[in-house]
């Protein structure tokens, strides 16, 4: 039986069939197999995750009247898997899918389930049938893609689609209190670990590795996503002022912060989840940052009186920014969600403006790609507060992030998640 497959299986039951992440669970998994099987759990995991509404579609097509929701959920998922691999990876022979879908099938079910098994993935070897609507194809559910269809015009969705479906890229931010970037650098030639650096932002690398081979340069580095790095260089904080990152855990972006002002100055770190801060205090302890005071508390009855030269507000998000990492959102969030989100996303911001003193720097962001989520937000606070506008003087080396007044990492341009930022000045009266 390969241990690989089995393991995969029984991650997707998890998170298809489940309510676990995949981030969380893959990880414990990984480090059960050798280096060498590393790779393949993960793209056969993220993989089938990504492509679960086209594997679907095209099991049931050969279920005769049944539906996947008759079968138990490991077999589910067993046949998921093996049609991913006979329909999307050329380089596993098909007979080789079959089979050993057919043996998990026989472990996980009686005799008629394998015999079933046998001859719905020999037909689907053999039909590779194509769906003609664009998300099954795909796969992505049909509201979303209406809704970016008519947010950013159907060429653009079947774009973002597409770059969802492909493998997420994987990113590490120096910390420069420590290390200077060239250093780094000169580090990952010497173990032999390839990287890319990104023009606008020289503390940031694109590894092409596992992030357990980087495990000698701990303290050295954060892992967060290029889209992630650019909010906390966007808002631009000057050295010695007070600071609040008001939903801050697990505290990609505070710790980014210290980073920027040298650790000279102070940051206060909110989060409504104690063991969210927990995570907090422990990377800001090993990146060795003296600046920042976590704080377990609601933003929405601030446990703050004093008002901050800069914020940053990082907002629950519907995340639909992040698909290419988080591919299991797309499946449970719901369209009335986003509404709901927005709604919240507003009160937070109007209560983080009025912990911010005249003349006050103010960055609102998302990772999703929903409008309302974003400008929507944006536009209903400046309506309401007019002693706030949108700030021009962001960093020179952003530009080419901009899109008209708002920062907009574009995911598919950058090799990232999709980022949206605001970021707004309280006038002085
Ligand atoms: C997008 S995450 C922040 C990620 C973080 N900025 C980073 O870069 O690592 C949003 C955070 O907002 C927190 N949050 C949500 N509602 C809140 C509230 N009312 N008060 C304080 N924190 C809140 C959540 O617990 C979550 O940790």
């Amino acid at each position: 039986m390969d241990k690989t497959r089995l393991f995969a299986v029984l991650i997707l039951k998890e998170v298809l069939d489940g309510s676990r992440w995949s981030n969380r669970l893959l990880p414990e998994f990984r480090n059960r197999l050798p280096y060498a099987e590393r790779g393949r759990l993960t793209e056969l995991v993220m993989g089938t995750i990504k492509m679960k509404l086209r594997l679907d579609w095209t099991v049931e097509r050969y279920l005769r009247g049944y539906k996947l929701s008759d079968l138990t959920p490991l077999i589910r998922n067993v046949l998921r898997l093996a049609t991913y691999e006979i329909l999307f990876l050329e380089k596993v022979p098909e007979y080789a899918s079959v089979k050993e879908g057919v043996n998990l099938a026989r472990r996980f079910g009686h005799r008629g389930v394998a015999s079933l098994a046998n001859a719905v993935l020999r037909k689907i070897a053999a039909g590779k049938p194509v769906p003609q609507e664009p998300w099954i194809l795909h796969s992505h559910p049909e509201w979303l893609y209406r809704r970016w269809a008519a947010a950013y015009g159907q060429e653009i969705a079947l774009s973002i689609m597409e770059d969802n479906n492909r493998p997420s890229n994987f990113y590490v931010r120096v910390n420069t209190s420590r290390i200077s970037p060239e250093d780094f650098r000169e580090k990952l030639r010497s173990l032999g670990i390839d990287y890319r650096e990104v023009p606008e932002l020289e503390e940031a690398l694109q590894i092409f590795s596992f992030r357990e081979e980087l495990a000698d340069l701990r303290g050295l580095f954060t892992v967060q996503d290029l889209s992630s790095q650019v909010v906390s260089r966007f808002l631009a904080p000057d050295k010695k002022r007070v600071i609040y990152d008001l939903a801050a855990a697990p505290g990609g972006k505070t710790t980014h912060v210290a980073e920027i002002i040298e650790d000279e100055g102070i940051i206060v770190a909110l989060d409504r989840y104690r063991s969210r801060i927990k995570t907090l205090r422990k990377r800001s302890g090993e990146l060795g940052h003296g600046s920042i005071y976590p704080v377990v508390g609601d933003l929405l009855k601030p446990p703050l009186r004093a008002l901050a030269d800069f914020i940053l507000l990082d907002v629950p998000c519907s995340g639909t920014g992040t698909l290419k990492r988080h591919p299991e959102i797309k499946w449970r969030l719901k369209p009335e969600d986003i509404p709901k989100l927005a709604r919240y996303q507003l009160k937070l911001l109007e209560r983080a403006s009025g912990l911010l003193r005249d003349g006050g720097i103010i960055v609102y962001s998302t990772c999703t790609l929903e409008l309302e989520e974003n400008e929507g937000v944006v536009e209903n606070f400046l309506r309401n507060n007019p002693e706030f506008r949108l700030s021009e003087d962001a960093d020179d080396n952003l530009k080419g992030f901009m899109d008209g007044p708002y920062l907009r990492v574009n995911g598919i341009v950058n090799r990232s998640d999709w980022t949206f930022a605001a970021r707004l000045r309280k006038k002085t009266p």
